[in-house]
């Protein structure tokens, strides 16, 4: 068969899907199947474990690296040729689904039997990766994982950082789940090229009724952690106007951080997705509140605006209660815009394919952004039902799937140099 012609077999893309899936499976009221393997944790080594030994049963010399990121190569006509990366994450968020980031890895994986079971050879070697941590739901920052890969982040740095959670060190816990590997991270070496298939995560492709997300970057990050300290109080006995009351001004910070987002307008957008109070009783004025506020742009200078009016709106609410406020970065990415000549490989594989494509900004993080410091890059999007991620309900049609998938299959195959004729 013309490599051209090569298609991957859906079904045995979405079994290995199943079978990760399986692994820190959670199961929803109303059929939901989604995920739970946060980064570090024992789900995450049994997930590492299955991923690894199909890499293992596809005959891919596979590597763990010093901060636990692994890659599976298959061999390319040219010993001195640098491979075409495929990678993504297997980690998820707790209330996560069963395609965010596992099908750019098992997608990578259908690539590649999908090439062996067709006796097509390339010229480059074809490596698939998954990174650390992409998610920094546990350890932050996120794509933490490939941040050090590139060289973004002191590898020793990213070993101190502590979990969220539990306090436990990423060094130690990399240790524990047996993934604290030899290769030397960052890498010695960049890939040729890197490409990422990824579910949307939004609503925008299912919408406009396209099939495939032709990504042209991925917008700005900033994570803030907020802690605020007031003063603990009789909940009946302390008049109002007395109070220094930490939950008060978290309130505050969660609708105005949503104002400045309306505000704006364009693609900025404001989330407070953590908030703790201390001693979290009925009957107390809070003493301490930590909570995060996660904003993004995809323009710079419009982020530095929207963070500039969150610091101002913090000096002047602590000011006014009478609280302190403590911040501390956990994230800050810049937008990063992909390779033209990338893109527009995508946008023609996809079209040739017979796939509508619309050109879209990624509006969540992925690790294609920390590889697009070192090689030229690019990301697929497929469709999200319903627009739903970093949700147990999350879900991608199998058109979707097999589409997205093939066009991955094509880009590579164009990027590696196929050099066998393939079988029938
Ligand atoms: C990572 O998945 C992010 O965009 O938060
Ligand atoms: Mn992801
Ligand atoms: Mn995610």
């Amino acid at each position: 068969m013309n490599p051209a012609d090569l298609r991957i077999d859906v079904d045995r893309l979405v079994e290995r899907l199943e079978a990760l899936g399986e692994i820190g499976a959670v199961h929803g009221p109303n059929g939901e199947r989604g995920c739970a393997r946060l980064a570090l944790t024992d789900a995450d080594r049994d997930g590492r474990d299955l991923v690894v030994g199909w890499m293992h049963d596809l005959g891919l010399s596979v590597t763990v690296d010093a901060i636990g990121n692994v890659v599976g190569v298959r061999a390319g006509s040219d010993p001195t040729a640098a491979p075409v990366m495929i990678g993504s994450h297997i980690d998820t968020v707790r209330t996560g689904g069963r395609f965010d980031g596992n099908l750019g890895v098992l997608g990578g994986l259908e690539v590649i039997e999908t090439l062996a079971q067709h006796g097509v050879s390339t010229e480059h070697p074809v490596a698939v990766a998954f990174f650390t941590d992409e998610e920094g739901a546990r350890f932050q920052p996120d794509m933490l994982g490939s941040l050090v890969y590139v060289g973004g982040m002191a590898l020793e740095d990213a070993l101190g950082v502590r979990a969220a959670d539990d306090e436990a060190q990423l060094g130690d816990e990399l240790a524990r789940i047996g993934y604290a590997g030899p290769m030397p991270c960052p890498a010695a070496g960049a890939p040729h090229a890197f490409v990422e298939l990824h579910i949307e995560q939004g609503p925008v492709l299912e919408d406009e009724g396209v099939t495939i997300g032709v990504v042209t970057g991925v917008q700005g990050i900033s994570w803030t952690e907020l802690t605020i300290t007031g003063q603990s109080a009789h909940a009946g006995t302390t008049p109002m106007r007395l109070r220094k009351d930490p939950a008060y001004v978290a309130a505050e910070i969660t609708a105005g951080v949503r104002a400045i987002a309306r505000q704006m307008g364009g693609t900025q957008v404001a989330t407070v997705g953590r908030l703790e109070l201390v001693p979290n009783l009925v009957n107390v004025v809070a003493s301490r509140v930590t909570m995060t506020v996660d904003l993004r742009n995809t323009d710079e200078h419009l982020l530095q605006h929207a963070e500039h009016r969150f610091e101002t709106m913090c000096t002047r609410l602590a000011a006014d209660e009478g609280v302190t406020i403590e911040r501390r970065t956990l994230a800050r990415f810049e937008p990063v815009e992909f390779d033209e000549r990338m893109i527009d490989l995508v946008d023609v594989t996809a079209t040739r394919l017979g796939h509508t494509t619309l050109r879209m900004p990624s509006g969540a993080g992925h690790d294609a952004q920390m590889l697009a410091r070192v090689c030229p890059t690019s990301m697929i999007f497929v469709p999200s039902v319903n627009g739903l991620s970093h949700n147990i309900a999350e879900f991608t049609e199998l058109v979707d799937l097999q589409a997205g998938a093939d066009v991955l299959l094509q880009v590579v195959l164009e990027l590696a140099g196929p050099v066998g004729g393939g079988s029938p």
